[in-house]
């Protein structure tokens, strides 16, 4: 079991946006779709650019790589479309009764 960071409070995200957060040697992007939480690798498996700066899909719980426009399953971390191929990490998310948004770290 690894250790819960508490990265933001809730409101501090709109639904729909996603931010990186850079915590140790990890690079995590926290993306809120309504009152859910999802929390994937930042760094795009292509090549090194910030899936934070992309496009939610907030429909599909995708999202979109800015650079080529691979999107990736937020659940999962699996690349939907190409050119990426390989997955992202994928990290548990919390929502604290107090509002903070927590991630795990391996
Ligand atoms: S860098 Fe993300 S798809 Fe190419």
């Amino acid at each position: 079991m690894g250790e819960a960071v508490v990265v933001c409070r809730r409101d501090e995200l709109a639904s729909g946006e996603a931010r990186r957060f850079d915590i140790g040697e990890h690079r995590v992007c926290v993306v809120r779709i309504e009152d859910d939480f999802y929390a994937i690798g930042d760094r795009c498996s292509h090549e090194d650019y910030s899936l934070a700066e992309g496009e939610v899909w907030a429909a599909e719980r995708e999202l979109e790589c800015p650079r080529h426009g691979s999107t990736f399953d937020l659940t999962s971390g699996e690349p939907c479309s190409l050119p990426a191929t390989k997955p992202v990490p994928v990290y548990d998310v919390a929502l604290t009764a107090a509002g903070d948004v927590t991630v795990v770290l391996p």
